[in-house]
């Protein structure tokens, strides 16, 4: 036996990463969706109700700041190379600049082109969908409703993410449970419910954010224990957002393009942690659009989430809710 296998440094170097792998290899999958958005032109954005706690009718946006950082947003994406499809905005429909709320796009198991319709849980938000289906519709995407003008279970679609072996859907304040197994058996999919409690993340979208295939921007305290265990548990590597941080900043309302995150603000912290990552974090500023409640993620809409590469295919589809026993019909 050499002198040198009893060293002490022998622990250290069984640990360490051979300088010559090649930085891929170390680093979780990228994200395969995120790539191809929608976006409505905020030309009739004001705040005109208040359905959310951010909402204030004496705190009005500026409409050429908020058309001019939403112009600016749509740039950056599309420089990081992400295709970005926009439709006008409806003058009765002030916050159908949120385009994340309109429907769950996706491309089906047989590789079609689809969008379940959202069915808004306030009536002041339903008419976006008149105009929102019959877009999408003469893009080719095969359309379908959970629900419409007050019948059938609520879905908001910035309460669903494709995220490890399901589709990750809060429910609560926007979303009603009964539209999980509609979403399962619609796209074929493993559905997780989150409970979400926290009135100022009404949609999963303020609390969470997919970065790639481990990671995950995760604020707890918007949902339920078990919800919050369910989440914590599904996230091999969470990035934990504090309630403070996620309500003041939106962090978790961000966009990821590959390795870059377009965020609407990024604690110090946080900012560390992403770059140690591997991430590039790019700020575009939005704040207009925070006095309606939404923000980058709020505003953008990924069409391009897959089934068969994103999601697996579940026959028939299930439903998974925090505190079921998996396997247990
Ligand atoms: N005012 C909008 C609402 O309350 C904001 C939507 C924010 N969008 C989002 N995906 N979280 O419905």
């Amino acid at each position: 036996m050499s002198s040198a296998r009893n060293h002490p440094a022998r622990t250290a170097d069984l640990h360490a990463v051979p300088a010559a792998a090649p930085l891929a290899a170390q680093q979780p999958a990228q994200l395969a969706w995120g790539r191809h958005y929608a976006a409505v032109r905020p030309d009739h954005f004001r705040v005109e109700y208040a359905i959310n706690p951010f909402m204030h009718l004496d705190d009005q946006p500026d409409p050429a700041l908020a058309l001019e950082q939403w112009e600016r947003m749509v740039a950056t994406l599309r420089g990081l190379g992400a295709q970005v499809d926009v439709l006008d905005q409806r003058p009765d429909s002030p916050d159908m600049v949120y385009a994340m709320n309109l429907g769950l796009g996706y491309v089906d198991a047989r590789g079609h082109d689809a969008m379940v319709m959202s069915h808004m849980r306030y009536a002041e938000r339903r008419h976006e969908t008149r105009s929102a289906e019959p877009f999408f519709a003469a893009a080719g995407r095969a359309t379908s409703f959970v629900g419409a003008d007050g019948v059938g279970p609520h879905l908001e679609a910035g309460d669903a993410f494709a995220f490890g072996d399901a589709l990750v859907v809060g429910y609560g304040p926007r979303t009603e449970e009964d539209a999980l197994a509609h979403l399962a058996r619609t796209l074929e999919v493993r559905v997780r419910g989150l409970r979400i409690t926290h009135p100022g993340m009404y949609h999963l979208d303020l609390a969470f954010c997919p970065l790639d295939e481990r990671r995950a921007l995760v604020c707890p305290s918007a949902l339920d224990g078990p919800s919050a265990d369910a989440l914590l548990d599904l996230v091999p590597e969470p990035l934990v957002l504090t309630e403070a941080e996620a309500l003041s900043t939106f962090a978790a309302n961000s966009v990821v393009v590959g390795r870059t995150v377009v965020m609407p603000a990024c604690p110090p912290r946080v900012r560390t942690r992403l770059e140690e990552w591997g991430f590039e974090v790019v700020i575009v500023e939005v704040g207009e659009f925070h006095k309606g409640g939404g923000s980058i993620r709020c505003l953008t809409n990924p069409l391009d989430v897959t089934v068969g590469r994103d999601l697996p295919r579940v026959e028939g589809g299930d439903v998974v809710l925090p505190g079921a026993v998996e396997g247990v019909a």
